[in-house]
């Protein structure tokens, strides 16, 4: 997974049904979305001016959603660099491995949601970036 490039990472529209009560997006692990969901995480509380991420997954593959407000998503696969605003509920970002990522520009009351293919290993982390750029060589 580590000849992998940023133009493999892609914003989709997921479906959004509105309503006058409000809307209601669905992700359906495997239908939606090209991998099975085995974990949900999000992050939220983010202090103005913080920058999250700062790694790569090996195996990993996600899908990231600004469940509220919106923050910047930098994708670098080595080579190429891609910054992608997420600024709606409907939209996801999908990141295959080998991507090394950060995440920054939250405002205030932004809710980074997570559904990633495994559950949490910190071997399929790659968190310092020469290591990272290393084994994109491989
Ligand atoms: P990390 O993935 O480095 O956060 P971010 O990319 O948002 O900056 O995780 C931060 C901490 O949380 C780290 O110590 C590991 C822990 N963590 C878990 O225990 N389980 C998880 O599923 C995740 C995503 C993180």
């Amino acid at each position: 997974m580590n000849r992998t490039t940023v133009y493999g990472c892609s914003v989709m529209e997921i479906d959004k049904h509105h309503s006058d009560l409000g809307n209601i997006t669905v992700i359906e692990s495997q239908e939606t979305i090209p991998f099975e969901v085995n974990r949900i995480y999000y992050l939220y509380d983010i202090p103005g001016g913080e920058e999250r991420g700062g790694h790569a997954h090996k195996e990993l593959r996600q899908l990231i959603v600004a469940a509220s407000g919106s923050f910047d998503v930098v994708l670098d696969d080595g080579n190429v660099k891609r910054t992608i605003t997420l600024n709606r509920p409907y939209h996801g970002l999908l990141v295959v491995p080998g991507i090394w990522r950060e995440l920054n520009d939250f405002s205030s009351g932004a809710i980074c949601l997570v559904l990633a293919s495994h559950k949490y290993d910190e071997v399929d982390y790659i968190r310092n970036y020469d290591e990272f750029i290393n084994w994109k060589k491989i």
